[in-house]
């Protein structure tokens, strides 16, 4: 059987799977379920000043039949009290020892408050702390959450100050609102961070009312920009995982909590195979319930064994030297796209995508009835587009035609280039 554990900077866990900072971890009753259902971890959500919430607070992107492809909140953070929070969290950390338990901060950026925060929640026994720097709505424009995230002076000087008291693991949690990620994790691992989570939600306006010209979610007629999250960020969270995993000017390495777009055992892998240590998921759970990590650990189990995994940390990281400059890759690998006439439904979706959209490289001929699409390999620029268009499960595949080429990078090229060792190569020329 694989084993699921992880040791992320020191706090154990039975499995990767964490619940993120987020109403699914608002209460002791929430996180005791969720362990009961299989979870591995839980980040409290976040605890410090006092807030008023309003309604409504959520907004939806839905697309094709596909219910809530991105989920939008103008949610602060928890708006219970800091002595109830302390509470649950220390009768948690009783019922569940085995569990991690990870409690998120924000408090005003003072010193002395960051202090007693930090004090008053690891005297509950919870494995660690992770500094909200990323809330990107509401909290920042009274200077916490992303205000600090943003600058990594603050970033910095904030982690330094808790560093200064506590005792368990400090993870910083990053905003995605940022130009370079790196710069803002730097400068946390700079200030003392033991580990770094992200993403945070990306700010958004989700979508307006057409016939009231509000935009959603509306609180009496007005909205205020939100936090997106769920499945449409998963690409930009699994860049930003990589871009800090594969740092070279980090500081020193720091384990990361993978964030953003989560719902299956394969989105996790794929955080994981980045360089995530451990993953947090939100929506998925505020859509599908807690239940979900019954199938998150089956399959990652499952994928485990067929790979060969015996333990996670055989597989994490190992994609990380699979991203590299867009100069070191390639330029003499060529595919070409296939069409499989046996499999072919005749829709003509590959051909108008390459005729309007891309390298008008697939002929199209009526033959009685029906209209054939057939590759022109001269032109084509294997772009893939025909193959993700299409609806049929493997009737446009890509063929390497490389054909024994040596590999020349555009690094090499402009070289050999300058040198006068080789002629331009020239774009497909079309008829
Ligand atoms: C309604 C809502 C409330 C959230 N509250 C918090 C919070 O209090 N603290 C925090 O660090 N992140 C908060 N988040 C962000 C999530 O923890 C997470 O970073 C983000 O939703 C991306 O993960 P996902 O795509 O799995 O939802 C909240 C997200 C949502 C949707």
């Amino acid at each position: 059987m694989p084993d699921l554990s992880i040791n992320f900077c020191g706090i154990k866990s039975p499995n990767p799977f964490w619940l993120a900072s987020a109403p699914p971890t608002n209460s002791g009753y929430q996180i005791a379920r969720a362990f009961d259902a299989g979870w591995g971890g839980a980040v409290w959500k976040t605890i410090g000043e006092t807030i008023v919430n309003v309604s409504s607070r959520y907004s939806a992107v839905h697309y094709a039949n596909q219910k809530v492809m991105g989920l939008n909140n103008i949610e602060l953070i928890t708006d219970r009290s800091l002595e109830d929070n302390l509470r649950e969290i220390r009768d948690i950390k009783k019922r569940y020892p085995n569990h991690a338990l990870i409690v998120s901060l924000m408090v005003e950026s003072k010193r002395e408050t960051w202090h007693e925060v930090v004090k008053r929640t690891e005297d509950t026994g919870c494995d660690g702390l992770e500094l909200n720097f990323g809330c990107p709505h509401g909290m920042s424009e009274r200077g916490m959450g992303s205000a600090v995230g943003q600058v990594p002076d603050y970033a910095c000087q904030i982690t330094e100050w808790v560093k200064e008291v506590a005792t368990t693991p400090v993870m910083i949690k990053l905003t995605p609102n940022i130009t370079d990620i790196r710069y803002i994790a730097r400068a946390a691992v700079r200030g003392g961070a033991d580990a770094l989570s992200m993403i945070n939600t990306i700010n958004s306006i989700t979508s307006i009312d057409l016939d009231t010209f509000v935009p959603r979610p509306a609180v009496r007629g007005m909205t205020s920009h939100g936090g997106y999250c769920g499945p449409a960020v998963k690409p930009i969270a699994l860049n930003m995982v990589h871009s800090v995993a594969a740092d070279v000017d980090m500081p020193r390495r720091v384990p990361i909590s993978g964030i953003g777009g989560i719902q299956s055992w394969s989105d996790a892998v794929e955080f994981m195979l980045l360089g995530a240590t451990s993953v947090q998921v939100c929506t998925a759970v505020m859509h599908y319930g807690f239940r979900i990590v019954e199938g998150m650990i089956e399959g990652m189990e499952n994928w485990m064994r067929e790979k060969g995994f015996a333990k996670t940390t055989d597989f994490i990281g190992k994609s990380l030297a699979r991203v590299a400059d867009w100069g070191d890759l390639d330029l003499n690998y060529s595919i070409k796209a296939n069409i499989n006439q046996q499999t072919c439904i005749h829709c003509g979706l590959c051909y108008i995508a390459c005729e309007d959209g891309c390298h008008q490289s697939i002929r199209m001929e009526r033959r009685g009835e029906t209209n054939y699409y057939e590759v022109k390999e001269e032109t084509c620029v294997g772009c893939n587009m025909c193959s993700i268009v299409c609806p049929v499960e493997g009737c446009i595949t890509m063929l390497d035609k490389t054909n024994g080429k040596p590999e020349m990078s555009w690094k090499q090229y402009q070289k050999l280039l300058t040198e006068g060792k080789i002629a331009p190569i020239q774009p497909p020329v079309h008829v």
